[in-house]
């Protein structure tokens, strides 16, 4: 799995003359000299991340937006004792983080906060436990369960994979669904689990950073990776699974997955302009990056978002409206703070050179992924790429096939049959033309993709409208410009 590059300060020398190592560059504003290929990065207050209080509560959020990780340190509760400074027990709020061993994840974090990182909605289990099972009496066996249970309940998988929390509703796999909860799990989680399906697009803490829990080696987090897997590959065996289906299990992640590797166009419209003003077109941006060219796509927190190459990125809080029209270079326009670099001024930026614009919407929708020569016109943008910025949606952490916007439309009379045309596949962009029967007028494409399957949307309040063995996903969950959509089974 991928490591964990420091968000360490990148200073970058553009030129002997810019300020760089030991000057503090918010110093030199104004009286600096700058050659002619430079653009000074504005000269207002900078705000920090470390300027800013995190967003910790849905409340404080505005309604479908990614809350991004923070420490929460809390008072041990009675009986309990905390390793984290003054006796507390400190957590990071994050799918991908753990507790203090031993301890109970929802006990130490905000399992709200967790389930605004991944659109959440219940599955049933893989398979149902037998009270019968005959391992129930097997001690070895159900020492072995009962650690591996205790490993999870340090986890932020109890947020959504746990009965006890919050409305109860999990998904899938459930570890207080007794006897032997292992058989909610299914063949390719269980591949996810045991480290040979790769999963690293989700992120992941290094060990040290999360009370010794490691998730590079096996997807679920343990303490002990060795213990982890031996019991799960008994598990495999038991189930007649090979080493060789389990690596043949597709990466999971869906759209955040295929966003890692989706290749960068040449920029029209977008891009900073050589007035330093970073032109965003229709776009959105929670988050947004100027890169060197060729910097690998930025991906999920803690440790895939701030890919090496960055130059500037600032982000938006979760409380404010996302980032839209133009702003200065190197600025932090309200609601928004500064990452990277993360105690100075954004490196100026050298005419004749060539960059790459990322932003996105939010955490796993990218909304611009464009290289452009800084000093050169960003040219206009197309209203198909328009189109494109303000449609390109998908969710994240979404297992299955993850939908972008595509068109809606009413049902002309004729060819349609009475129950629409579900699954369908139709062209994104196309509207009306390719999903003409209603309810299922709605063409509903995977992020990057240009080909989908017509389905329903409003869902949410008719589940009806979903033919049977579809289920309901609810995007508005996770952007409130989405719709709630029949999922293909
Ligand atoms: C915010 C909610 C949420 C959190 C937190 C969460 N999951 Fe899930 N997970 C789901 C939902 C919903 C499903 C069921 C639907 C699906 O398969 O996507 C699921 C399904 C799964 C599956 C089954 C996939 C399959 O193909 O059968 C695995 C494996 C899994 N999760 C692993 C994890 C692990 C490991 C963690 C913790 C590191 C975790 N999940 C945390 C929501 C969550």
């Amino acid at each position: 799995m991928t490591k964990l590059t420091p968000p360490g300060i990148v200073c970058v020398c553009v030129a002997a003359l810019q300020a760089c190592d030991g000057e503090d560059p918010s110093n030199t504003q104004g009286g600096e000299t700058r050659s002619a290929d430079q653009v000074a990065v504005t000269s207002e207050a900078i705000r920090y991340r470390k300027d800013v209080a995190p967003v910790t509560s849905v409340q404080s959020a505005l309604p479908g937006v990614w809350i991004p990780p923070y420490e929460d340190c809390r008072d041990p509760k009675p009986g309990e004792t905390g390793q984290g400074p003054g006796g507390k027990v400190c957590t990071n709020v994050m799918i991908s983080a753990c507790t203090e061993p031993g301890k109970y994840y929802p006990d130490y974090a905000s399992c709200e906060v967790v389930r605004t990182q991944r659109p959440f909605w219940a599955a049933p289990p893989a398979s149902v436990p037998r009270e019968d099972d005959p391992r129930l009496g097997d001690p070895a066996f159900m020492t072995e369960l009962q650690w591996m249970t205790q490993q999870l309940e340090a986890s932020a998988c109890t947020c959504c994979h746990d009965s006890q929390v919050l409305d109860g509703r999990v998904g899938q796999w459930d570890i207080h669904r007794g006897p032997i909860w292992l058989d909610t799990l299914s063949d390719t989680g269980l591949a996810l689990f045991v480290g040979l399906a790769d999963s690293s697009a989700l992120g992941a803490y290094p060990a040290e950073q999360n009370h010794g829990f490691d998730r590079e080696r096996t997807g679920v987090p343990t303490t002990d990776t060795e213990r982890m897997q031996r019991f799960l590959r008994a598990e495999m065996q038991r189930r007649g699974i090979s080493e060789e289906q389990a690596r043949a299990v597709p990466p999971f992640g869906g759209p955040i997955y295929t966003n890692l590797s989706m290749p960068s166009v040449e920029c029209a419209g977008q891009g900073v302009d050589s007035s330093g003003r970073v032109q965003l077109a229709a776009a959105k941006a929670r988050y947004l990056y100027v890169m060197q060219e060729g910097t690998k796509n930025p991906g999920v927190a803690p440790n895939m978002d701030l890919p090496e190459g960055t130059l500037w990125r600032i982000d938006v809080l979760a409380s404010a409206a996302p980032l839209a029209g133009e702003l200065a270079y190197g600025s932090t326009p309200e609601g928004s703070f500064q990452v990277q670099p993360a105690a100075e001024r954004a490196p100026a930026m050298e005419r004749g050179k060539r960059y790459k614009l990322y932003a996105l919407t939010d955490v796993g929708l990218p909304s611009i992924n464009c290289n452009f020569t800084f000093g050169e016109s960003l040219g206009s943008a197309t209203p198909s790429m328009a189109a494109a910025a303000a449609g390109s949606g998908g969710a994240p952490w979404g297992y299955p096939g993850e939908l972008g916007a595509g068109g809606a439309a009413g049902s002309p009379a004729g060819s349609c049959d009475a129950a629409g045309e579900f699954g369908k596949s139709c062209k994104d962009g196309q509207g009306s033309s390719d999903c003409p029967c209603a309810p299922a007028s709605y063409c509903a494409v995977m992020p990057g993709q240009t080909e989908g399957y017509c389905t329903a949307t409003g869902c949410k309040e008719d589940p009806s409208v979903c033919p049977s063995g579809w289920s309901c996903f609810d995007l508005s969950a996770f952007s409130p410009e989405l719709k709630p959509i029949c999922l293909k089974p």
